[in-house]
């Protein structure tokens, strides 16, 4: 494509330098396996399947927008990671990044655990038959009725995020006559490479207690302090959607440090650190996702070294990838309804959602990569700018792409990696109802969230 063929504005230009659009790939019709969900590829007549199924017959049988997830690439992505950390470490899927009933039975299948951080994620593990044992409860700001529902349960761990929080715990496990195991979150002061809005290690923020300035052992200190409360380690969250293993790597020697001053101070050396989540994926062809047992490898062998020097017994890993594991394994299925190409600036495809059934690209001007998928096209491609249909001029779902020339209302796109964080973050503005996630496994479909109704809306209008 030249520029001059399809014209384009200043941001357009920007884009262009900056390298992430010079061209559009080699041929719109092939599908960069990196980007797609494992079971996704084009049938014979050029349309896209998933788990053997035509677009056209998910898009008739369940409508648009729609997120379909591919569940034996979920399934392969836990055993993944699974695998990669052995039986000496534990994977808790993160449930915010998306969550049902039906995942938290594919974990439990799979072997994984599960890390929550609501009491409507709680409720949902629960429902679902997660043992409690297997969950950790996450939050900044857990409500006595949500420790006291955690505690109640027997949740594996509570992981403390504040000096408030060690004495509720405390007191409602005590009430409770338990000895409630807790970790304790610490900041460790890593800028993780990532969004401002997605990173959670530098010591400006709202998460953990920072290991700076004593503070994280002064957590330690009043925890072991405290009979109903067993302090099984220390937890570190540097942020999210990061390539680069520098952060965990300082994280983890940094957590490592404060277990030898607990051990020096107290006499105690704690048996488990939990890394957290963070592990990037591709959203387009630019990004290159590492492989479970690479991080896994890289981990371990840094909590090893560390732990060596400073003559530690190896603490039990466990890490919290959410995004790893669902955000591949998904795509939104959006019919295309007009298409307005505006002279020398760029042209706006108009799908059928938007902003609320994706709101990453607004939020942290996210990246995502767009193709036709009701058939294959030999147009040329024209740079476009897909977007919503809310009343907003920041609802845009995929920023700046190529699709092909010929594009038509009616036609369907896909955009893939949308499994994680964009169904759990969907929203009703302007009353749009929220689309069903389809579960596609081996030629059948089925629906494991539900399309919300006008009768859902109008159910909580109570006025
Ligand atoms: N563990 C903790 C304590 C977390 O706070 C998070 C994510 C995870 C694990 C999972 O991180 P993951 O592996 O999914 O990156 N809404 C944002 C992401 C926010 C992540 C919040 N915490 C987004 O759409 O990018």
């Amino acid at each position: 494509m030249s520029r001059s063929a399809h014209p384009a504005g200043p941001r357009h230009a920007d884009v262009m330098t900056e390298g992430h659009y010079s061209a559009p790939a080699a041929d719109l019709n092939v599908l960069d396996e990196k980007v797609w969900a494992r079971t996704v590829t084009r049938d014979a007549d050029g349309a896209l399947t998933v788990g053997g199924i035509a677009v056209a017959r998910l898009a008739e049988e369940f409508g648009t927008p729609a997120y379909f997830l591919d569940e034996s690439d979920f399934r392969a992505r836990c055993r993944a990671w699974a695998d990669a950390f052995g039986p000496d470490a534990d994977v808790f899927y993160a449930g915010k990044a998306f969550l049902s009933r039906a995942v938290v039975r594919w974990l439990q299948e799979e072997g994984l655990n599960l890390d929550v951080c609501s009491g409507g994620e709680l409720t949902t593990a629960l429902d679902a038959g997660m043992p409690a044992e297997r969950i950790a409860f996450h939050g900044n700001n857990k409500t006595v009725a949500e420790i006291e529902r955690a505690v109640e349960a027997g949740v594996g761990r509570i992981v403390l995020d504040s000096f408030q929080e060690i004495v509720r715990v405390a007191h409602i496990a005590r009430s409770n006559g338990v000895r409630q195991r807790v970790q304790i979150r610490v900041t460790v002061g890593v800028e993780a490479h990532t969004h401002e809005f997605i990173a959670t290690a530098h010591e400006d923020q709202k998460f953990g207690i920072a290991l700076a300035d004593g503070q994280a052992a002064e957590a330690v200190r009043r925890t072991l302090a405290l009979d109903s409360l067993e302090l099984i380690g220390i937890h570190s969250h540097i942020g999210s959607q990061i390539f680069d293993m520098a952060g965990f790597e300082v994280s983890a020697r940094r957590v490592v440090q404060l277990l030898a001053e607990v051990r020096d101070e107290h006499g105690v050396e704690l048996p488990e650190i939990d890394l957290g989540g963070g592990l990037g994926i591709a959203y387009t062809s630019e990004d290159d996702p590492r492989e479970p047992h690479d991080i896994a490898k890289a981990l371990s062998d840094i909590v090893t070294r560390e732990c060596e020097s400073a003559k530690l017994r190896t603490p039990r890993i466990s890490v919290e990838p959410g995004r790893a594991i669902v955000g591949p394994t998904a795509f939104t299925l959006y019919e295309v309804g007009t298409i307005k190409p505006l002279e020398g600036l760029r042209t706006y495809v108009s799908v059928d959602g938007g902003m609320s059934d994706n709101i990453r690209t607004a939020l942290y001007d996210a990246e995502y990569s767009v193709a036709l998928v009701s058939r294959t096209s030999e147009a040329e491609p024209m740079l476009v700018r897909v977007v919503g249909k809310h009343c907003e001029s920041g609802d845009i779902v995929v920023k700046d792409a190529f699709l092909p020339a010929d594009l038509a209302p009616g036609d369907l796109i896909a955009v893939p990696a949308t499994g994680a964080y964009c169904r759990s973050m969907a929203s009703n503005y302007n009353h749009a109802l929220r689309p069903p996630v389809v579960a596609v496994r081996d030629g059948e479909a089925r629906v494991i969230v539900r399309r919300e109704t006008e009768e859902d809306l109008l159910r909580l209008d109570v006025g």
